[in-house]
């Protein structure tokens, strides 16, 4: 049987990093396989639609907050379907999700005001009822975290360019241009998930070292998985 993560969190709170440090971890201390996947993503619509939806668009070419819940849920249930059901009864791998449902509740519920009991029953098809075993929520204020991204990104691109052509270089960014509230929304989100799901969800401060972040991530593994060091 294989074991299903998922990490979530806000903008530029560490995921990424943490899913390359653990899979590592995991390769080099058992047996287990590890399959990373990403929503949106993975899959040839999925990737598609990533593009579609992650990019910044004219008012007059806008998504309605509808059409983009319903083309996330798209994406997932295409991901569900094709690589997660497919790959769940495998013995000693580890599927590590850099985002998963929660993220249609904190964004689209909770950041875009969508109504919640529409998005619980959308997620309920779109994930075909496939839940996590564990989901780690790295959590941050987005005012120190939008602060973080800002250095990092202006410190990557030269100098002399204008505002218009670093968006065009830094690609694809819709939703961290959205102003600090939607990402203060998305965060009470998540905490109010975290309330209904402890049962699977750990919370860990995304603002700490990322050393201290991955040992803690391990600890919580190893007491979980069984025959990892
Ligand atoms: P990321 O993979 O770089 O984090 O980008 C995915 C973006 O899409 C991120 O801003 C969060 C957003 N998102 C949603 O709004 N709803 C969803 O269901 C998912 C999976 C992502």
């Amino acid at each position: 049987m294989s074991y299903f993560i998922s990490f979530e969190g806000g903008e530029g709170t560490g995921k990424s990093t943490q899913i390359k440090i653990l899979k590592e971890r995991i390769c080099k201390t058992s047996n287990y396989q590890c399959l990373i996947i990403q929503e949106p993503g993975t899959t040839n619509l999925g990737d598609k639609l990533r593009v579609l939806l992650k990019k910044e668009t004219s008012p007059d070419h806008s998504i309605t907050y509808l059409s983009e819940l319903l083309l996330f849920s798209a994406a997932r249930s295409e991901l569900v379907t094709k690589v997660i059901k497919p790959n769940l009864e495998k013995p000693n791998l580890i599927i590590i999700a850099d985002r998963y449902v929660d993220s249609t509740t904190a964004y689209q519920g909770f950041g875009r005001k969508l109504e919640l009991n529409q998005i619980e029953l959308i997620n309920k098809i779109a994930t075909h009822m496939i839940y996590p075993d564990l989901t780690f929520l790295l959590d941050s204020d987005p005012e120190v975290m939008f602060q973080r991204i800002i250095s990092k990104s202006e410190t990557n691109l030269p100098s002399n360019l204008n505002t218009r052509m670093r968006k065009d270089i830094k690609g694809t960014r819709k939703f961290e241009e959205e102003p600090i509230e939607f990402h203060k929304r998305v965060r009470t989100g998540y905490l109010k998930i975290l309330k209904s799901s402890s049962e699977r969800m750990v919370k860990i401060n995304a603002n700490q070292d990322k050393g201290i972040i991955s040992d803690l991530i391990w600890q919580k593994i190893r007491n979980n998985i069984p025959n990892l060091k």
